[in-house]
């Protein structure tokens, strides 16, 4: 071969690589000159039986032949690939995507985000305390007897002789009244905990909203009254029924249980209200002056009142939900109903 023929295959080869389409392509043009038989290396190959005179020149030439053909290939290599990432056949349009599951909030948090929400627009601010409490702010500040049945071993959990499992929030009551003056106006969701049996209403750790208002005007039951029918129609729609019974709360007084219509048969009648229509949702009352004391406040200069939801209650209306235990078992089937 003489140096115009290598001339002839440079120009050649490089049309070759400039040609090539894809990956696939430009792999048969690599190995058909710069492969183990390939030209390119035949040249090289031939070096030696070149006469020496002529050597140098020829060698030189070569040399520049195989490097000029391995830097064209690397580019178009380069180019093919960027092509492909920019617009090319690596991306199929019509394949199905890839379908990304995403979490979603517990029902359970739904319902406490959306009652904050309720009540955070009457000017109400989310109060915190810790799930194991002092004998103090659980029973004794909120008025409790000493001997109180709810106080026993059998319908609280203790950890030391003063320190146990909050069987309710209102010790967020005791807390937020320590800490501040009136005018108090808060609400606390959190976790309580009660020696209870499971069964389809009831849960040995279940979860309340307490609520308290104390301020150094009057307030009334009819305030108290016109709060949670507020509430009732902002969670429920305005379709739904609220009613007050009177009831007994050591730290409230005069104190009522709150009931919504129920959510199964509306108010006619069913299994699950007990033939009543009536599903019970809260605890609620005006503070008892024995609290103010315990919290240094002056009973003759404050007024105010306190309600507990049952968070599960509330879902269990606002959802349809027949069974408290569904909250729990963390049933894929049950949560992604609530995306
Ligand atoms: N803590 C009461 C209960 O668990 C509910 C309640 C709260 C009642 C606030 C009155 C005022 O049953």
């Amino acid at each position: 071969m003489n140096l115009e023929e290598l001339e002839a295959l440079k120009s050649e080869s490089l049309e070759a690589v400039k040609a090539a389409a894809d990956a696939a392509a430009l792999e048969a043009v690599r190995v058909k000159y710069l492969g183990r038989s390939g030209t390119v290396t035949a040249v090289m190959k031939s070096l030696k039986d070149v006469p020496p005179a002529e050597r140098p020149a020829f060698g030189k030439a070569a040399n520049a032949l195989r490097q000029a053909v391995e830097a064209a290939i690397a580019e178009r290599q380069a180019a093919l690939a960027s092509e492909e990432t920019a617009s090319g056949p690596a991306f199929d349009y019509t394949m199905p995507g890839r379908w990304s599951e995403s979490g979603s909030l517990h029902p359970l948090s739904m319902v406490v985000k959306e009652v904050a929400r309720i009540f955070s627009r009457i000017g109400f601010t989310v109060a915190d305390g810790p799930d194991i409490e002092t004998k103090f702010n659980n029973f004794t500040a909120l008025n409790t007897a000493p001997h109180h049945p709810s106080m026993d071993q059998s319908d609280t959990l203790w950890i030391t002789d003063d320190l146990l499992l909050r069987t309710q929030t209102s010790p967020v009551q005791i807390r937020a009244m320590l800490a501040r003056k009136p005018p108090v106006r808060i609400i606390c969701p959190g976790r309580t905990y009660r020696r209870d049996t499971m069964d389809a209403t009831h849960s040995a750790n279940f979860h309340q909203i307490e609520g308290l208002y104390v301020d150094t005007k009057p307030v009334s039951l009819a305030d108290l009254k016109a709060t949670l029918a507020y509430f009732a129609r902002e969670m429920m729609g305005e379709g739904i029924g609220v009613r007050f019974r009177p009831h007994f709360f050591p730290f409230t007084e005069p104190s009522v249980e709150v009931d919504f219509t129920c959510h199964v048969c509306g108010g006619k009648g069913c299994r699950v209200c007990k033939q009543s229509g009536w599903i019970e949702v809260a605890g609620a009352g005006m503070v008892d002056p024995r609290v103010y004391r315990h919290v240094g406040y002056d009973p003759e200069k404050v007024w105010g009142y306190a309600f507990g939801f049952g968070v599960e209650r509330i879902a269990m209306i606002k959802y349809g939900v027949p069974d408290i235990r569904y909250f729990y078992e963390n049933d894929l089937r049950f949560l992604k109903q609530f995306r």
